[in-house]
C-alpha cells in the first residue's frame, strides 16, 4: 500500500502546471563511516550565547554528548543533552541526538565532537554586535544546483544562513532526510543554520487525516521556539548581534486572528525593544507578494491575517521562498507602495529538483510593485552594518560562478523617520499602538 499512498501524495505535492526547466540531477550522499560515526552534524543558535548540535548516529549506544572548547584537540567543556527517534511508516529513525552548548563566546570559534567518537569538527558564533552577515537560501533539496548554490555560499564568510523553507524534498521518503542532512553537514556543521519550514516539510498523507505531519521536520530540524515562547516548533524567533530580531512564520499552520501563532506573534513582537534591536526581519515560506505564475495567490489568506501586524510593528524584510525564482518588491503594505511597509523579497531558488519558476506576470496587479525578477538558481546576502543601515545582495549560479545580480543599501524603518515607531509595538486587544 506505500508505494501507492506515496505516489498519491506526491501528485499532490508537484504542481504540475508550472513548466520548469531540466532540474539539477539529485546527488545522494551516503554514510560510509561506522554506525557510531556522527553524520548529519549541523549547529542552530539557541538564545544569544548557546548553540544546538544535532546529528544523528544508527547505533543506539552513543551518548547525546558534546565535547568541546576554544583549542583544537582540547575539549575543556562537555555538555549533555537530549535524544530522539521518529517512524514513519515501516522507516524507524537512526538515534537523533539533539546538545545544547554554552555559554559561549562570541565571533569565536570553537572545535567540537560528538558523542565522544569521530573527528573533530568546528563552527563560528555570531557576532556579539553589528555587523553581521546572513546568507539567505531557500527552496534547497539536494541536487547538482544545490550543490553550486552552497558552494557558492561557502566562497565568502557569513555568520548564520536563514532557509525559508522547503529543505530536503524527501517528499515522504524518509532515507532522503537522511541524505539530506550529509548533503548539507559540511557547511550546516560551521554555521547556524536556523530555518522555518515549507509545504515539503509536511508530509501529512492526507488519505489518512493527517499522519505524521511535520514528524521529520521536529525530530530533526528543532527551532529555539521554547526560548521564544512559542507552542510550535512551526514559529520562533531569535535575537542576533543584539540588533537584529528575526521571526520565523509557520505557513502551514494556523494563522487567523484566533491562532496561537497569531497571538505568539503579538506577544513576541511587543517584547522587542526597538530602541535595541532596530533591525526586525521576518522569514516564511508562501510569498505574500509574488508575480511569478507559480503558486500564485496561495500566500494572501495569510497576507490578509497578518500584514497589518507586521506592518504596524514595522518589520523591514519579509523573506519568503516556495517560488523556485528571485523576486524583490519595493516596501508594500496592503498591495500599495508604503515607506513604511516591508521589502518583500522571494528567494526559493536555492536548487531543489522540481527546478526553476519560469514565467513571471506582466499584467500581474502587483507588478508595478515588483522591481527586480529572475528565474535563476543562488542564494541571498545580507549585511546588517549597523542599527540603521544594511546591503542586500542576490547572487545568480552561472555554472561555477557566482554573479551579483541585484543589490540595494536598505535603511531600517526603526531609524527612518517618517516611520518610527515607539520603542516598544504594544498590542491591545483591539488595536495596535505605535
Ligand atoms: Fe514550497
Amino acid at each position: 500500500m506505500f508505494p501507492i499512498l506515496y505516489l498519491l501524495f506526491a501528485t499532490v505535492l508537484c504542481n504540475g502546471e508550472f513548466t520548469r526547466p531540466p532540474p539539477g540531477k539529485m546527488i545522494l550522499t551516503r554514510h560510509s563511516k561506522s554506525s557510531s560515526y556522527p553524520q548529519q552534524v549541523h549547529i542552530s543558535a539557541v538564545g544569544t550565547d548557546h548553540m544546538r548540535v544535532s546529528w544523528i548516529t544508527t547505533d543506539k549506544r552513543v551518548p547525546s554528548i558534546v565535547e568541546y572548547g576554544t583549542y583544537s584537540g582540547t575539549y575543556d567543556l562537555t555538555a549533555t543533552g537530549e535524544h530522539t527517534s521518529y517512524r514513519y511508516f515501516s522507516y524507524v529513525s537512526g538515534k537523533i541526538h539533539h546538545v545544547n552548548i554554552g555559554p559561549l563566546l562570541p565571533d569565536t570559534v570553537y572545535y567540537y565532537r560528538c558523542g565522544r567518537v569521530g573527528d573533530e569538527f568546528n563552527f563560528k558564533t555570531p557576532p556579539a554586535v553589528v555587523p553581521i552577515e546572513f546568507v539567505v537560501a531557500g527552496d534547497l533539496g539536494q541536487t547538482e544546483w544545490t550543490a553550486s548554490t552552497l558552494y557558492h555560499v561557502n566562497q565568502s564568510d557569513y555568520d548564520m544562513l536563514l532557509l525559508p523553507g522547503d529543505l530536503s524534498y524527501a517528499d515522504t521518503q524518509q532515507p532522503l532526510w537522511d541524505a539530506f542532512g550529509r548533503f548539507v553537514e559540511p557547511y550546516a556543521r560551521k554555521r547556524p543554520w536556523m530555518v522555518t519550514q515549507g509545504n515539503h516539510e509536511v508530509e501529512a498523507f492526507p488519505v489518512l487525516h493527517d499522519l505524521h505531519p511535520f514528524a521529520a521536520y521536529n525530530s530533526r530540524w528543532p527551532m529555539p521556539y521554547q526560548e521564544s515562547g512559542s507552542p510550535s516548533n512551526l514559529y520562533n524567533s531569535f535575537n542576533v548581534a543584539a540588533a537584529i530580531h528575526v521571526i520565523m512564520l509557520g505557513s502551514y499552520t494556523d494563522f487567523d486572528s484566533n491562532s496561537a501563532q497569531y497571538n505568539w506573534v503579538v506577544a513576541d513582537l511587543a517584547k522587542v525593544d526597538r530602541s535595541k534591536t532596530p533591525w526586525l526581519i521576518v522569514l516564511l515560506h508562501v510569498p505574500w507578494y509574488n508575480t511569478n505564475l507559480a503558486h500564485q495567490g496561495e500566500g494572501e489568506s495569510m497576507r490578509k491575517a497578518m500584514e497589518d501586524l507586521l506592518y504596524k510593528a514595522r518589520v523591514d524584510v519579509v523573506f519568503s521562498g516556495h517560488v523556485h525564482a528571485y523576486e524583490r518588491f519595493m516596501r508594500i503594505y496592503n498591495n500599495k507602495a508604503d515607506p513604511c511597509g516591508p521589502m518583500y523579497i522571494t528567494i526559493g531558488d536555492g536548487g531543489n529538483r522540481e527546478g526553476l519558476a519560469l514565467e513571471f506576470e506582466k499584467d500581474h496587479k502587483s507588478a508595478h510593485l515588483s522591481v527586480f525578477h529572475e528565474a535563476s538558481f543562488g542564494h541571498g546576502r545580507l549585511k546588517v552594518i549597523n542599527g540603521s543601515s544594511a546591503h542586500w545582495s542576490w547572487h545568480r549560479n552561472d555554472d561555477s560562478v557566482s554573479t551579483m545580480r541585484d543589490e540595494l543599501w536598505l535603511e531600517s524603518l526603526s531609524s527612518s523617520s517618517a516611520c518610527k515607531v515607539g520603542s516598544h509595538f504594544v498590542a491591545s486587544a483591539d488595536h495596535y499602538e505605535l
